[in-house]
C-alpha cells in the first residue's frame, strides 16, 4: 500500500467513525449531556469537574516537563560516560514523592466530598417538591405527594423550587438519570434513596436507566418538563381533574373505545381515574397528554398506540404486558380512547 495513503485513511475513517457516533442521537432530541447544566445539582457537579480537570491538566504539565528535561537537558549524550551517583538514597525526594500525591488527592477530594454531602441533605429542604419515584422493568412511575396526581415517564417540574425526589424500586436495581439535571442516583429495592435539586432552565431534559436492569433496560427512558411555575401550575391542574369521559356525539370511535378498554384485560394492570384500578403498568388516567410511550421509545401517535397495543412485545423485549388481539375497529377505537385522555 502507499505509506502515503495511510494517514488519509485513517483520517477517513476517524471522520466517518464520528459522523456515525454523533448520528446516534436524533438531530431533534435534546442532548444528553453534563456539560450544559440545567439545575443547581448539574452546576455544582459540572463545577466539580472543571476543578478536578485544572488540577489534572496542571499535574500534567508538570510531568510532561520533567519528562521533557529528562531526555533533552539532564541525560547523558552518546560518548560522554557520566559517573553514576553515589548516593543510596535521597530523603526529600522520598518525602516529596509521598506527600505529593497525597496532598493532590486531598485537593481532589475536598471539593468531591463536599458536592456530594451537598447534593443530598438529610431532610427534605423547607416548601420542596416532593416526588415519589418509582422504578419498574421498565418503567418510571412518578407520584406527586402533595397534589395526588401519578404519572409515568413523563416528570414535570417547576423552576426556582427544592425538588425531592425519594427514589424506589418496584422490583430490581435501576439507576436514575437526567445528566442536564444532575444524579446518577441508583434505585434499590427495599430502601428509599433521595436526590434533591432546583431546575433552573424551562426546557425538555432526557432520562435513562443508568444501571443495567434486564432485558430492555436501554428501553427504560423518561424525560423531564420544566416548565415555569404558571405552566406547572396549569399542567397540576389538568393533571388533577378526572380524565373526560369520551362524548359519542364529539368522537364516537373514543366512546366505543371507552367500552372496548372496559371489557378488556387492560383494566386489571391500567388504572384510569373513575374507570380501573389497575396499579401494574403505568396509570393511563391522562395518557393522550403524554408525548411519549412505551418509557420514551416512541412519540405518542395513534399509529404508534396501535403497533404498541398490537404487538408490545417486538417494541420492548421482555415486557409484561401482553398481546391483546384486538384489530380492526376495535383496536382504531381503543386508540382513539387512549389518545383522548387528555
Ligand atoms: Cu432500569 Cu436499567
Amino acid at each position: 500500500m502507499n505509506r502515503r495513503l495511510v494517514p488519509a485513511r485513517i483520517a477517513v475513517a476517524i471522520a466517518m467513525l464520528s459522523a456515525f457516533i454523533s448520528g446516534c442521537a436524533a438531530r431533534h432530541e435534546p442532548p444528553m449531556t453534563t456539560l450544559a447544566p440545567k439545575s443547581d445539582l448539574a452546576q455544582w457537579i459540572y463545577s466539580l469537574f472543571l476543578e478536578v480537570t485544572l488540577w489534572d491538566a496542571g499535574i500534567f504539565a508538570i510531568v510532561v516537563a520533567a519528562f521533557i528535561l529528562a531526555i533533552f537537558v539532564f541525560s547523558t549524550r552518546v560518548g560522554e560516560a557520566a559517573a553514576p551517583s553515589s548516593v543510596a538514597s535521597d530523603l526529600g525526594l522520598e518525602v516529596a514523592w509521598t506527600l505529593g500525591p497525597a496532598l493532590v488527592l486531598l485537593m481532589i477530594s475536598i471539593p468531591t466530598v463536599r458536592t456530594i454531602f451537598r447534593s443530598q441533605p438529610r431532610i427534605a429542604p423547607q416548601g420542596s417538591l416532593e416526588i415519589k419515584v418509582i422504578a419498574h422493568q421498565w418503567w418510571w412511575e412518578f407520584q406527586y405527594a402533595q397534589s395526588g396526581i401519578t404519572t409515568a415517564n413523563e416528570l414535570h417540574l417547576p423552576i426556582g423550587r427544592q425538588i425531592r425526589l425519594n427514589l424506589e424500586s418496584g422490583d430490581v436495581i435501576h439507576s436514575f438519570w437526567v445528566p442536564q439535571l444532575g444524579g446518577k442516583r441508583d434505585v434499590v429495592p427495599g430502601q428509599i434513596n433521595e436526590l434533591t435539586l432546583e431546575a433552573n432552565v424551562p426546557g425538555t431534559y432526557l432520562g435513562q436507566c443508568a444501571e443495567f436492569c434486564g432485558l430492555s433496560h436501554a428501553n427504560m427512558r423518561f424525560r423531564v418538563m420544566v416548565e415555569t411555575p404558571d405552566q406547572f401550575a396549569m399542567w397540576e391542574k389538568a393533571q388533577q381533574a378526572a380524565p373526560l369521559a369520551a362524548d359519542k356525539a364529539v368522537s364516537p370511535s373514543a366512546a366505543d373505545g371507552a367500552e372496548v378498554f372496559a371489557n378488556s384485560p387492560c383494566t386489571s394492570c391500567h388504572r384510569i381515574d373513575g374507570v380501573s384500578k389497575g396499579y401494574i403498568g403505568p396509570d393511563l388516567s391522562h395518557f393522550g397528554a403524554r408525548t411519549t410511550l412505551a418509557a420514551g421509545i416512541m412519540p405518542n401517535t395513534p399509529d404508534n398506540v396501535a403497533k404498541w397495543v398490537t404487538d408490545p412485545e417486538t417494541l420492548k423485549p421482555g415486557v409484561l404486558m401482553p398481546k391483546l388481539g384486538l384489530s380492526g375497529k376495535q383496536l382504531d377505537d381503543l386508540v382513539a380512547y387512549l389518545e383522548s385522555l387528555k
